[in-house]
C-alpha cells in the first residue's frame, strides 16, 4: 500500500515539475517577445545606404503595403524604383515622392503574371543603370479570387500565383543580388504571410507559395549573411488593403502605414520565437497572434480551424456572387 502511495506521490511531484518547467519556458518566450517588440532596436536603414544615393526597389509599389514601403523608404532618403502593372498610378506616386522627399525615382510597368522575358531584360537594364541598390522589397503577389478547392481552381489562377509569387520573386531577386554583393551590403524584405506558416485549405496554392517564400528566405539568408546582406521574410497577418478586402483597421488589422513603419524599425529582430530562421513578426499584434498560435495548439488544430473558416468565407462569397448575378439579370 505505502509503496503505491509513494509512487503516486513521486508521480505528482514529477507532474508538478513538468508543469512548472512548461510555464517557465512559456513565460521566458513571452518575455522574449515583449523584449523584441518594445525594447530591442532594429538595424538602422543607414546600414543599407539610406541618404547616400542608394536605391530601394519595390515590387507591387502602386497600392497597399508596397506603396507604403515606397513612401517610407523615400522619407528615409532612398531613391526609389517602383514596379507594378499600372503606369499611371506609378507615375503619380513617383511625382509625389520626388516633390515631397527630394529623392530620385524611376518606374517600370509590367505584369508579373505574363512572365515576359523582355520585361525581365528591361528590368535588368534599368537596375544596371542604378549603380547602387541597397534595398529590395519583394511585395508583389496575387491570390485566389475567393477560397476555392484546388480541384475547382482555374489553371489560369494557379499559373498566375506561381508566375507572380514564385517566378517573379526569384527572377527579380536574381537581377538585383549582384548589385548588393558588389557593395557588400543589402536588405531583402520578402512580404510573407501567416498562410505560409499554417497551410490554408481553399487557398492552397497561395499558401504554398508563401511557404516557398519562407523556406527560400531562410536558405538564402544563410547563404548571404557573410556577404553583409540581410534577408527577412516578414510574417504578415491581415493588413487593410484591396487584396485582403478588409477596409477597416482594428487592433489586429493595421493600415499599411503603421504596419510598414514597424517592419522598417525592426529589421533583424525576430519578434518572438519563430520556428523558421530569417522570418520575423514585426507588427506587435501580429507577433502576439503568432506567439499564441505557436505556443498553444499544434498545426493539425490550426489547419482544421482554417478549413472551417475558409469554407465559411467561400459560402458567403458564392452567395454574394449569386446575388450580384441576379441583380445584373434584373436590370
Ligand atoms: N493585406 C493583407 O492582409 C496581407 C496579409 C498577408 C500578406 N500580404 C502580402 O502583402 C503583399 C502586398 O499585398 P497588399 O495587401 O498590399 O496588396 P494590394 O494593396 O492589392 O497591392 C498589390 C500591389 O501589387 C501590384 N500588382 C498586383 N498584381 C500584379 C501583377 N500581376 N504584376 C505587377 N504588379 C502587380 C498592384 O498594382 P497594379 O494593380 O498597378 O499592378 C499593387 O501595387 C503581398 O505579398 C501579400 O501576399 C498581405
Ligand atoms: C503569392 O500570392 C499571394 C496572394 O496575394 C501573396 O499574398 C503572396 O505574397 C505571394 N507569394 C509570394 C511568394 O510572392
Ligand atoms: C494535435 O492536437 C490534437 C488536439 O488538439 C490531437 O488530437 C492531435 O493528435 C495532435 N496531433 C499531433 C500530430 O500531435
Amino acid at each position: 500500500m505505502s509503496s503505491i502511495s509513494e509512487i503516486t506521490k513521486a508521480g505528482v511531484v514529477l507532474l508538478a515539475a513538468v508543469g512548472a518547467l512548461t510555464i517557465t519556458i512559456k513565460a521566458l518566450s513571452f518575455w522574449r517577445l515583449i523584449f523584441d517588440l518594445y525594447i530591442r532596436p532594429g538595424k538602422s536603414l543607414k546600414k543599407f545606404g539610406a541618404g547616400t544615393g542608394a536605391w530601394a526597389v519595390i515590387t507591387g509599389a502602386s497600392d497597399g503595403i508596397g506603396k507604403e514601403f515606397a513612401y517610407q523608404l523615400a522619407a528615409a532618403k532612398f531613391n526609389v524604383f517602383l514596379i507594378s502593372r499600372t503606369e499611371s498610378k506609378l507615375q503619380d506616386i513617383s511625382n509625389d515622392i520626388e516633390s515631397k522627399y527630394q529623392v530620385k525615382s524611376r518606374i517600370y510597368a509590367m505584369d508579373f503574371t505574363k512572365g515576359d522575358k523582355r520585361d525581365y531584360e528591361n528590368l535588368k537594364e534599368i537596375i544596371e543603370e542604378l549603380v547602387d541598390v541597397g534595398v529590395l522589397i519583394n511585395n508583389v503577389a496575387t491570390n485566389h479570387e475567393i477560397p476555392t478547392p484546388f480541384i475547382l481552381e482555374t489553371d489560369e489562377i494557379v499559373n498566375n500565383i506561381v508566375e507572380v509569387n514564385i517566378s517573379g520573386l526569384l527572377r527579380t531577386t536574381k537581377i538585383i543580388l549582384p548589385k548588393m554583393i558588389s557593395s557588400n551590403r543589402g536588405l531583402i524584405i520578402n512580404v510573407g504571410s501567416f498562410s505560409g506558416m499554417i497551410p490554408t485549405p481553399y487557398l492552397s496554392v497561395y499558401s504554398a507559395s508563401k511557404a516557398f517564400m519562407s523556406t527560400w528566405s531562410a536558405a538564402l539568408g544563410a547563404e548571404l549573411k557573410s556577404k553583409g546582406i540581410v534577408v527577412e521574410n516578414v510574417n504578415t497577418y491581415f493588413v487593410v488593403s484591396a487584396m485582403s478586402k478588409i477596409r477597416r483597421s482594428s487592433w489586429l488589422i493595421p493600415l499599411p502605414k503603421p504596419y510598414v513603419k514597424s517592419v522598417l524599425s525592426k529589421i533583424g529582430v525576430p519578434g518572438g520565437a519563430t520556428h523558421i530562421p530569417y522570418s520575423s513578426n514585426a507588427y506587435p499584434s501580429h507577433a502576439i497572434a503568432n506567439w499564441i498560435i505557436t505556443s498553444t495548439f499544434n498545426l493539425s488544430f490550426w489547419v482544421k480551424q482554417g478549413l472551417a473558416q475558409q469554407e465559411d468565407i467561400r459560402k458567403r462569397a458564392l452567395k454574394k456572387r449569386e446575388r450580384e448575378a441576379a441583380a445584373a439579370k434584373a436590370q
